[in-house]
Order: structure tokens, then sequence, then C-alpha cells
């Protein structure tokens, strides 16, 4: 098979980074894929690190063994514990995706962002690591969503339990008046719609999933690894955990495998 038909490889601890995988097709649509859903270890938020590289590597390999040409780790915790050792180890290029603090750093009017993602990615050194480097003079109101993968994954998206979960989050941010929320797990861009009937207007909603994909055609096209082929891509989405969970987020567009990794 020649470089660019080789597929893109997703991977996220489950079903959350089919909200990447969408931007991806969206924005390459020749390109051939594979995701990995490893919803059987999900979720990975209140692992160690030493875990979450484990998991990282398996998912990798699996990836790698079946012809990838590049990574996208579709994962905030998975990036921000495992990437720099994935770059360092596998003769493959890998796209991250990170919380994506310097935009509302930026433009935040308040000088208040608020920030949700799980425990594993706001304890990483590489999350530290960016915040201080732009928040400087900016309040960072940091919340970890403990509860809302499991939620997600079991199929509970839209439940009154999501709903107090996420009341009880959101309120310590706005009391402290923040006007950005960033989304720092790649399973809350599926919580936007309920989201916003939640916060006020004039507060903005960020997450990273159209830059990951801009990200991705960029290192592709670097690498001249494009697939510049009209034929209908091939896309396979596999779940070590519920099928029917992918299929619903998916809204049974796609072809989904159950496989035992
Ligand atoms: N989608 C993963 C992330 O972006 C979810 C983490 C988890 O499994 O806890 O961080």
């Amino acid at each position: 098979m020649s470089n660019t038909k080789k597929p893109i490889g997703i991977f996220d601890s489950g079903i959350g980074g089919t909200s990447i995988f969408k931007e991806i097709i969206a924005l390459l649509p020749n390109e051939n894929c594979i995701y990995l859903a490893d919803s059987k270890n999900a979720p990975y938020g209140n692992k160690s690190e030493a875990d979450i590289l484990q998991l990282s590597i398996k998912n990798t390999e699996l990836l790698i063994s079946k012809g990838c040409k590049l990574i996208v780790v579709a994962c905030n915790t998975a990036t921000t514990n495992a990437i720099s050792y994935l770059r360092a180890n596998y003769d493959v290029s890998f796209i991250g995706i990170e919380p994506a603090i310097k935009p509302a750093a930026l433009n935040t009017q308040s000088k208040s962002i608020g920030i949700l993602a799980t425990k594993g990615t706001l304890s990483s050194h590489l999350f530290h690591k960016t915040t201080d480097l732009y928040t400087d003079g900016i309040k960072v109101i940091e919340q970890v969503g403990e509860g809302i993968v499991p939620l997600i994954e079991t199929g509970l998206l839209e439940s009154d339990e999501m709903k107090k979960l996420l009341e009880t989050y959101l309120e310590p941010m706005l009391k402290q008046n923040i006007d950005y929320l960033v989304l720092g797990c790649t399973h809350y861009p599926y919580l936007i719609p309920m989201l916003k009937k939640m916060l006020p207007e004039h507060v903005k909603i960020i997450d990273s999933g159209l830059a990951v994909a801009k990200q991705t055609q960029a290192v592709l096209a670097t690498n001249s690894l494009l697939n510049t082929s009209n034929a209908q891509p091939a896309i396979n989405l596999y779940s070590n955990g519920d099928v029917d969970v992918l299929n619903s987020i998916l809204e049974n567009e796609f072809s989904t495998y159950y496989l035992d990794f």
C-alpha cells in the first residue's frame, strides 16, 4: 500500500475522541481512518501516570500494527501524560490534544477562565507548564469533571445525573465571573448543548477539536502523506466495550466492531 493510503490512527480512553474523529473526517474526507475506543479501561482520568502510559503504549502499538501513517492521541489525559514518551519511542508522527488555555487566556475580558478536565490532565506537568505560560494575571478555576466520563460511557449523556454534576461544577466558576469555559477532555464536546442551556450567554465554550484536525492536516502535508485518492475511504471504529454506546454517539453512521485489545 502506498504510504498516503495508509490510515490515520486515532485513540481515546473511550468514545469521547469521536468528537475529534468527526472533525478530522470532515476536514480530510479522503483519509482512511481507524479509531480505537479503549472503553474497557475508561476512565483514564483517575489512573496513575504509569498506567496511562501503559494503556497509551498498548493503543499505539495496535494502531502501528494496523499500518497507521500518523497517530492522533484524541485524549487530553493520554496526551498530557504520555505523548512525550510516545514521540521519543515510536517512528510515526503523533498529534495530541491539550486544553485550549491559550485562546481563553488571551481573550478573556473578565480575567477569569474556567477549565473542566480530568484529574490526570489537571495534575500533569504539561498542563501546568502551558497554564503558567499564558495565565499571568488571570484567574484560572480548575475543576475535575469527576463522574462525567463514566456517565457518557454508559450512554447517560443527557441524564438528570449529568445535569446535577454539571451544575455543581459550573457553580464555583460562575461565582468567579468566568467568561470562558475550556473543555479539557474529548468527551466533553458532547455536553455542549446542555452547557449552552446552563451557562449565561456571554460565557464562551472552547474546545480544541477543529485545531487538532487542522494540525493533523498540516503534519500530513509536511510529510507528503495526504491521501489525494477519491476512492471511498475505509473508516473503521473498534471498541473493547459496549459497541452500542459507540454507535449511538456516532448516530449509527459508521462501521463499528468489537475488538478485545
Ligand atoms: N477523553 C479523555 C480525555 O480527553 C477522557 C479521559 C478519561 O477517560 O478519564 O481526557
